[in-house]
């Protein structure tokens, strides 16, 4: 097996890496203490194709592999997850979910905007009561000849104010369960559709996380992603490729603070010598490291797996499960090591540590990526 990469990804690697460094580190305090959404990062990224790096560059995306995709993700999420986030839901579930599965037109009047960053995706499934048990959709399409009549709440949707195209999945025929399900591309500003509270987070809150409510939205039937009743299939296939971005988020939190811990470990002197010089924290540093490279090859695995076309499924579920709960234990120890310092703001692992319990909640917890995985292990 060649663990190599090619030029074109340490090209990509480099790039992220300037552009996280040069872009987002300066103000990710600012934006975590005050909620404050990057635009304007988001904005430069989507110029320099991180918005829309996989999708084909007919329809404006940088035509690059999944390799390259978690290469940048990581590097991003070192610095900056709720922008990482934002580039996650944008590639992998609305870009992804769009190109191959949606028409022609759709592609032509969305994808072109969202590859280029030129608008944000939202990916638009959870309910009040309807998370994890994503079959139990109480939103409702109800099918009134050329158009569906939307109703109801959507909840956590992340990029849910600043998004202009939202993937939203509705119950059409309820009798039918999973299989009476839509997926519809609804707009901002179509009339009956508001953008809710923004929910006050834990962490990464840079990123803007809002419920939506829909009151008889009239959307074309043409903006239904696949046959009729595909929208389950469309949003479990879609959240199996958006595992893998979440799984790289989770690496890029344990491997940024692993980095900014090592650092400090080197500077910093207790007991007449280098925090580095002593055993126990040493050995901190060794076993964080044995998880981030376990971590990452995992990833590697699920992203070569999708590249290939082969079945990624438990692949992708393995590396979210297995590196959003590095994560935790990384970004932990990251703070650890840096003692006092590490509790406040100025260090940025606290932050970290906070960004990082989502990477075992959204796209499915660390529960339901067991379930996917077991599903796997048993159907075969
Ligand atoms: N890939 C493809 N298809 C899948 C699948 C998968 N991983 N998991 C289930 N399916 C299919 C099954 O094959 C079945 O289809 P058929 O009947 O045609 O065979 C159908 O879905 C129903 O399967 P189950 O009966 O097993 O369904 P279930 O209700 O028992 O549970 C589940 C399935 C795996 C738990 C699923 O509900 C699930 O993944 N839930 C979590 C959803 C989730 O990730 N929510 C997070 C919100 S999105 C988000 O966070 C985005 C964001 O903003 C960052």
């Amino acid at each position: 097996m060649n663990f190599q990469l090619t030029e074109e990804h340490l090209a990509v690697q480099q790039a992220a890496r300037d552009f996280a460094q040069t872009e987002l580190l300066p103000g990710v305090i600012e934006r975590d203490t005050h909620q404050k959404f990057p635009a304007e990062q988001i904005k430069k990224m989507g110029e320099l194709g991180f918005m829309g790096m996989m999708v084909d560059p007919k329809y404006n995306g940088g035509g690059m592999d999944t390799i390259s995709y978690v290469l940048a993700m990581e590097e991003i999420s070192k610095v900056d997850a709720s922008a990482s986030v934002v580039m996650s839901v944008n590639n992998s579930l609305v870009c992804w979910g769009i190109e191959k599965f949606g028409t022609e037109e759709q592609k032509e009047k969305y994808l072109k905007r969202l590859a280029k960053g030129e608008v944000i995706g939202a990916f638009c499934l959870s309910e009040p009561e309807a998370g994890s048990d994503a079959t139990s959709q109480r939103t409702t399409a109800e099918d009134k000849g050329d158009y569906y009549l939307l109703n109801g709440t959507k909840n956590w949707i992340t990029n849910g104010g600043t998004a202009g195209v939202y993937i939203v999945i509705a119950q059409t025929h309820p009798e039918k369960r999973h299989k009476g399900i839509n997926a519809l591309i609804v707009e901002k500003g179509m009339p009956g559709f508001v953008v809710g509270k923004k929910e006050d987070k834990m962490g990464i809150r840079g990123s803007d996380t809002h419920s939506l409510m829909f009151t008889d939205v009239k959307v074309p039937k043409a903006n239904r992603i696949g046959d009729d009743g595909f929208g389950f299939t469309f949003a479990m296939t879609t959240l199996n490729g958006g595992r893998i971005g979440i799984a790289s988020q989770a690496l890029g939190l344990a491997s940024g603070s692993y980095e900014l811990a090592l650092k400090y470990a080197k500077e910093r002197k207790a007991f007449g010598h280098y925090l580095s010089e002593h055993q126990a924290i040493q050995f901190k540093l060794a076993d964080m490291a044995t998880k981030i490279d376990a971590a990452r090859l995992l990833v590697w695995q699920a992203a070569y797996l999708k590249e290939q076309n082969k079945n990624f499924v438990k692949a992708a579920a393995q590396a979210k499960l297995f590196a959003s709960q590095i994560a935790q234990e990384v970004t932990t120890e990251a703070v650890q090591i840096h003692g006092g310092y590490g509790y406040v703001k100025e260090y940025h692992v606290e932050r970290m540590m906070r960004d990082a319990k989502i990477t075992q909640i959204y796209e499915g917890t660390t529960e339901i990526q067991k379930m996917v995985i077991s599903r796997e292990l048993l159907r075969v």
